[in-house]
């Protein structure tokens, strides 16, 4: 199989070469996003696009593959709100992603980002290398006895919730599926208008979806504790940016940590120190001192980015096999 990788790092050309050799197929990478501009960089004979979150695959540009020959969209990731999964299915193209790669990674980073905040880890690492001793400002407080509310307990977010379960907290979750083994635990299921009134700290873990935009709006904000601790490791598009930055300007939203933003295909995964950003409500964003940003990396782990390029190349063989396609994403 001929392969061509979209958004291709380093790190991806390191990984998928090395689980390549128990498959042997003829991988190409590109460094490029995947848009309407580029899909002209398709060589004949390439049959599977591997795309990332950022990737386009709108209905436009999957037309443009399928009239490529392009076969198979194989996604290096878990999400796939990218992809326009109705045009995919019409066009009979197949989309294939990596439904469960190291969840802990995603979940650890998640509570990375909650203890480096609130313990202001950031601020006490450039102060110690300016021999600045002080404490003023650095001040947190305890995760012991706190109440977080977990929106979607899938494979990331009952990991959190077991984590924030072992730091004493109590956990109060919203799914539309409840968990048996989290309730056991001590995890309890709760509709989200609970969540948003009594959690301390809001952690995000459901997928994007047109419900899920902007789940985290001025209304919900509203509604939310004053000083609410608000974490998203799972998509930026569930926040409303804008009004969370009202939010953080009149002190509802206490602290915010994510990892990812809804703007960020045109930021992430680049450097762009050199570069005079044009996006006013990052800007904002971050120059909040309560504020920590990372971008995508939460998957970003040795274990994650092997399970991901050996699945991804799994889901490939399937489909150049002929077999049911395990990790197929249909609508
Ligand atoms: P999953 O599919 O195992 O779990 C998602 C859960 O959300 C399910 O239990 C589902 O029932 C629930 N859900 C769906 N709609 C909901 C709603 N409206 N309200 C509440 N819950 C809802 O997915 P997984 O693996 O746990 O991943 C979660 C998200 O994390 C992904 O959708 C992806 O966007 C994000 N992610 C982020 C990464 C990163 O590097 N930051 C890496 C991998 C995933």
């Amino acid at each position: 199989m001929n392969v061509l990788f979209y958004s291709a790092q380093p790190y991806d050309i390191a990984y998928f070469n090395k689980a390549n050799a128990a498959f042997n197929y003829n991988l190409r990478y590109l460094e490029y996003p995947l848009n309407a501009d580029n899909t002209a960089l398709i060589k004949p004979g390439e049959s599977v696009i591997c795309a990332f979150v950022n990737d386009h695959l709108d209905a436009g540009i999957l037309r443009q593959l399928k009239e490529k020959g392009i076969q198979l969209i194989a996604l290096r990731a878990a999400g796939f709100n990218n992809v326009d999964l109705k045009v995919a299915a019409e066009l009979n193209l197949p989309v294939v992603r990596v439904p469960a790669y190291s969840p802990h990674a995603v979940a650890e980073h998640a509570v990375a980002l909650l203890l480096g905040l609130n313990r202001k880890i950031y601020k006490a690492y450039n102060r110690i290398r300016d021999n600045n001793f002080t404490l003023n400002g650095l001040e947190g407080f305890d995760l012991y006895g706190k109440t977080v509310g977990v929106v979607g307990t899938g494979n990331i977010g009952a990991i959190f919730c077991r984590i924030m379960l072992g730091f004493g907290c109590k956990v109060l979750a919203y799914d539309m599926f409840n968990n048996k083994s989290l309730e056991d635990a001590g995890v309890e299921y709760v509709s989200m208008e609970t969540i948003l009134k009594d959690a301390d700290i809001i952690s995000l873990h459901c997928p994007l979806t047109p419900e899920t935009k902007h789940l985290v709006n001025a209304y919900t904000i509203s509604q939310m504790k004053r000083g609410v601790f608000l974490l998203n490791t799972s998509r930026g598009g569930l926040i409303d940016t804008k009004a969370v930055v009202e939010a953080l300007k009149n002190g509802h939203i206490g602290a915010l940590a994510i990892d990812v933003y809804e703007q960020e295909e045109n930021l992430f995964f680049h450097d762009l120190s050199d570069v005079i950003i044009q996006d006013d409500v990052w800007s904002r964003l971050i120059t909040f001192p309560n504020v920590v940003i990372t971008s995508h990396q939460g998957f970003f782990t040795r274990e994650a980015l092997t399970q991901i390029a050996e699945t991804t190349l799994n889901n490939i063989q399937q489909f150049e096999k002929g077999l049911p396609l395990t990790n197929q994403v249909k609508i």
